[in-house]
């Protein structure tokens, strides 16, 4: 049975597109506030305004680039008092850049990747998880990928980046096991969301061409995963899942007609 958060503070990263904003909406809808973080701090602006209109709920945009320790204990210093307690964090920014081989990829992308996907995740577990441990509550939702599972051919930097954020989510539910604190990955297939724009650097009709010939998932799905594991009664952890959309069997088995 679904546990009530509302009134708990949730920090998401990603926020300004796909999965992050589903989620932002869904949390607002149970009542929860919101911290919304993301680069693009016009879109955030939008989200925050269309949200707290809708409900009754505090949110609070702010720009943060994951990779940059100093941009997120500068956004952490700042939050405004009655969300600095925050109870769910919600690790979702991340990307995936082409699909070279690995004796090919590029060093900024390397770089890149690893900083967005591996790095954020362990700057923001060290900076927020321990007020959780010292409240005795919290949740750390980090989204990896079914390429954290399965690795594929071009997929060298992101499946090693987001098989690194299933080991990091394992081992800090070890680390936490002696406190309340839960700990969930979440690994979606294919869904359509700006991902593949940004994987192949704005070419729309390759990014399209990802989703055609069966349907994707949408992030309102994972959004509905995400809030299913925060709604969960406190000694339940959801520890991991996988999401595929019913045409996707495997990371490479797609059926498009
Ligand atoms: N779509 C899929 O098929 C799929 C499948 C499995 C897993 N995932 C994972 O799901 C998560 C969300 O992806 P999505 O599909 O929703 O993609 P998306 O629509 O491209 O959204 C990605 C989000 O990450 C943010 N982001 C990127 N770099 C950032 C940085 N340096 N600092 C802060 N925020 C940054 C973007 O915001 P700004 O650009 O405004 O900073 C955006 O809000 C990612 O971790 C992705 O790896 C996606």
């Amino acid at each position: 049975m679904a546990y009530a958060i509302n009134h708990q503070v949730v920090f998401i990263t990603g926020a300004s597109a796909g999965i992050g904003q589903a989620a932002a909406r869904q949390f607002a809808a149970t009542g929860c506030h919101l911290i919304l973080t993301a680069r693009r701090q016009d879109r955030l602006q939008a989200l925050a305004q269309e949200l707290t209109e809708e409900f009754s709920v505090q949110v609070h945009p702010a720009t943060m680039d994951v990779s940059s320790l100093e941009s997120i204990q500068t956004v952490l210093a700042n939050l405004p008092e009655p969300l600095k307690k925050i109870d769910i964090l919600v690790n979702n920014a991340g990307l995936a850049l082409g699909v070279n081989r690995a004796q090919e990829n590029e060093p900024d992308d390397i770089d890149t990747v690893i900083d967005v996907n591996v790095k954020g995740i362990l700057y923001l577990t060290q900076a927020i998880v321990p007020g959780m441990v010292e409240r005795q509550r919290g949740h750390v939702i980090n989204i990896s990928s079914i390429a954290g599972h399965e690795a594929y051919p071009g997929g060298s930097i992101y499946c090693g980046s987001k098989h690194a954020v299933n080991a990091i989510s394992k081992s800090t539910r070890m680390d936490l096991v002696d406190t309340p604190v839960r700990v969930t990955a979440i690994s979606p297939g294919l869904v359509e969301t700006e991902f593949s724009n940004v994987r192949f650097r704005g070419d729309t009709a390759r990014a399209k061409n990802v989703y055609k010939g069966y349907e994707p998932l949408v992030a309102e799905d994972i959004a509905d995963a995400i809030l299913y594991a925060a709604t969960r009664p406190p000694h339940v952890q959801i520890a991991d899942m996988i999401i595929f959309p019913t045409a996707q069997a495997s990371a490479t088995i797609v059926s498009k007609k």
